[in-house]
């Protein structure tokens, strides 16, 4: 009950908001996703649409949750039902989201751990081994204590609190993860033919562009944005009344952005340089665990920059852990009256029953598939290609058609603040962002049985 009686916690001001929410959007999308999508899809070209897209439809979407977080006051659970009453079940959705991505994103976290841990005690070029990684999620243990280790770190932060935990960290890791993708990308420049694998990652190429491009811009920004994980409400409830919504949407979005860009200079040109066009071809998991560890095993100091990569790598992955399972404790506290702590067991008892099948599926339990998919796959299905996107076209239609746009700018320029882009918002949440919600969502079910490819 204390909870209740007790002032909802806030972030101390713009900046602990800023980072916080950049260290959510901040994370394996940037490090493993973009630098891929952005070598598959042309290029420059594909850069230049995911910023048009950023500064547009990601723009009014991150605009609308922040502030329907902040006016509501509430975390993903209520905030919708506070809008609107009829509403409610979205709120249910909205909070469902983090429960089935914490799990697997804390393995997946798991495997970071591993890979941090061998490259900064020197074993990194065991990792080059064909054999490592697929032995290793394959295994039953080890696999499953990494998981452990990765979800008591995020667990830590958020028993400690929103200023003591979450703002504290976010001010101090942000800021070091910046650095060391710059140290990074200093180095890879610094590489024999940088150049080619520059030009290969900047020059768009305009016979790799289609309207899939824009499809999978569109969905890269969706999720590297944190959009539609109840993660942006949680946080904007927790942003003081008096912080300047649209000047922190634009420094989360740049910060978010700027990774993105770093880490395809950090990987792609490497990547290019050392196993040619064919290696950029690897995305996702095969992309970071397999053929990265082969590029540094090529590179003269490797092993160093592996370890700085995969440290890079974990922090970035551990800000954004910290944001899902923040939004699911919120919602926890919000919706029983728990105390933060009970919330948080709640949660980890969850998280562990769910993130158990998503780390044996790759191993003892690989016969076992859902819709054809392992658990950890199916989970990211789920949650990404189908109820993300519903969520946000759902409050798209919310705020735009129901409760209306001015909901969100009132909320916006409450303090006499000037918003920027204000048309350009009422005409995205209205028109713009649903056709483009019920465009993701199609495409990515063709993706999905296999009609087109993404
Ligand atoms: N924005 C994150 C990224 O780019 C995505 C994410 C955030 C996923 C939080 C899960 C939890 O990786």
């Amino acid at each position: 009950m204390e909870h209740n009686i007790k002032k909802r916690s806030s972030f101390s001001g713009g900046i602990g908001f800023v980072l916080a929410a950049a260290g959510s959007a901040v994370g394996l999308g940037n490090l493993w996703r973009f630098p891929y999508l952005a070598a598959q899809y042309g290029g420059g070209i594909f850069i230049l649409v995911y910023i048009i897209l950023a500064l547009t439809f990601g723009f009014a979407l991150m605009s609308t949750e922040i502030a329907i977080g902040r006016k509501t006051k509430q975390s993903p659970g209520l905030a919708y039902k506070t809008l609107h009453k009829k509403f409610g079940f979205l709120g249910y959705l909205a909070a469902l989201v983090p429960i089935i991505i914490l799990p697997y994103y804390c393995v997946i976290g798991g495997w970071v751990v591993k890979y941090m841990v061998t490259f900064v005690s020197g074993q990194g070029l065991s990792a080059a081994e064909d054999t490592f990684f697929p032995t290793f999620i394959g295994d039953t243990g080890s696999p499953l204590i990494y998981y452990a280790i990765f979800l008591g770190f995020t667990a830590i932060i958020i028993l400690l609190g929103v200023n003591k935990g979450i703002e504290k960290i976010s001010k101090f890791l942000m800021p070091l993860l910046l650095l060391l993708s710059v140290v990074i990308v200093i180095y890879v420049f610094t590489l024999p033919n940088a150049a080619e694998g520059i030009k290969y990652y900047l020059l768009p190429d305009f016979s790799k562009f289609s309207v899939m491009t824009v499809c999978a811009a569109m969905g890269q920004m969706f999720f590297s944005m944190s959009l539609a994980m109840g993660i942006m409400i949680t946080y904007g409830s927790y942003s003081r009344n008096d912080v300047n919504l649209t000047k922190s949407v634009n420094q989360i979005e740049i910060f978010d952005t700027i990774v993105a860009l770093l880490s395809g200079f950090m990987v792609v040109p490497a990547v290019y340089i050392f196993s040619g066009e064919a290696g950029t071809k690897a995305s996702g998991a095969g992309l970071m665990f397999v053929t990265l560890p082969k590029v540094f095993e090529q590179m003269n100091g490797g092993v160093f920059i592996g370890a700085l990569f995969f440290v890079l790598v974990f922090l970035a992955a551990l800000t954004s852990s910290i944001s899902v399972m923040e939004a699911i404790v919120s919602s926890f506290m919000d919706r029983f009256k728990l105390s933060r702590t009970k919330s948080s067991v709640i949660c980890l008892i969850i998280c562990v029953a769910m993130g158990i099948p998503s780390s044996l599926g790759n191993g003892i339990w690989s016969h076992i598939k859902l819709l054809g998919m392992d658990f950890l796959t199916f989970f990211d299905y789920l949650s990404n290609s189908l109820l993300m996107p519903f969520v946000a076209l759902c409050t798209t239609i919310l705020v735009g058609w129901i409760v209306g746009p001015d909901v969100v700018t009132d909320e916006i320029t409450k303090n006499g603040e000037k918003m920027g882009r204000k048309k350009l918002y009422r005409i995205m949440v209205r028109y713009v962002a649903p056709i483009l919600l019920v465009i993701i969502l199609i495409s990515y079910s063709l993706a999905q049985f296999g009609i087109i490819t993404m």
